[in-house]
């Protein structure tokens, strides 16, 4: 396995491994988003054309919905020790305006991922274990009562919305406000002022580990 290290200025933030991950939920997710669309909301069907016509996307929507759920577990697993909610983060909580509203400087450090980051992460897995659950009765509705069938679609289709308002906030966050995110999540790497300027604490105990390796 890749060690997680800094080197000449230069911090690896994401293994290979973890990236891969992330884009197969990235990518699972933005064709269940798709196809979604073009099967629940009629005014999207024409996205049905594009995507292999709707029988085709009516096969490939629920068995995408796996693959997108198997490596959303993967992820979790990767990153439980990382994803807990630690008491520096009430702090960081308490500033959110002020990350929101760029001035970082003021925002206390953060460890790996921030709380806002964490909260994120728990609604986008909470949402998949939703549209799950949802998604199996809606897969095979003869096996179910009218009643589970008919709230499976309510469900499905909140926790659809959750889902999406929260990657819209993760792609604004993780794109367009905090510059040097993407390199680190295709490249895998971020400078060492980027990581100290957003993830201090988790720069410092890099370095802990480090020289405890050195020892
Ligand atoms: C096209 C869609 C997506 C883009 C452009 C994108 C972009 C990014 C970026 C730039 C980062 C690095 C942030 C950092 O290290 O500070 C990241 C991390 C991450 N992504 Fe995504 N992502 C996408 C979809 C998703 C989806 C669908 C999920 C989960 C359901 C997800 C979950 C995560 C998590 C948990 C992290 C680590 C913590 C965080 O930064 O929030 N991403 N993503």
């Amino acid at each position: 396995m890749e060690q997680r290290r800094e080197r000449d200025g230069v911090v690896l933030r994401y293994t290979m491994g973890e990236r891969v991950v992330h884009w197969v939920v990235a990518l699972s997710f933005l064709y269940l988003l798709l196809t979604g669309l073009a099967l629940f909301y009629p005014p999207f069907y024409w996205l049905a054309g594009l995507l292999g016509g709707g029988p085709v996307i009516r096969y490939w929507h629920p068995i995408v919905g796996l693959v997108f759920f198997g490596a959303l577990v993967v992820m979790l697993l990767l990153w439980a020790r990382d994803m807990r909610l630690e008491r520096y983060d009430r702090e960081w909580l308490r500033h959110m305006v002020d990350y929101a509203a760029g001035r970082e400087e003021v925002v206390p450090p953060s460890g790996r991922f921030n709380a806002g980051q964490k909260f994120l992460f728990y609604l986008q897995f909470l949402a998949g274990i939703l549209l799950l659950l949802s998604g199996v009765v809606l897969w095979f509705p003869l096996s179910f009562g009218r009643l589970v069938r008919e709230a499976s679609f309510v469900v499905h289709d909140l926790a659809a919305i959750a889902a999406m308002g929260a990657l819209i906030l993760h792609i604004y966050m993780g794109v367009f406000v905090i510059r040097g995110s993407w390199e680190a999540i295709t490249r895998g790497t971020v400078s060492r002022r980027w990581a100290e300027a957003h993830h201090g604490l988790w720069l410092r105990q890099l370095r802990a580990a480090g020289s405890r390796s050195h020892e």
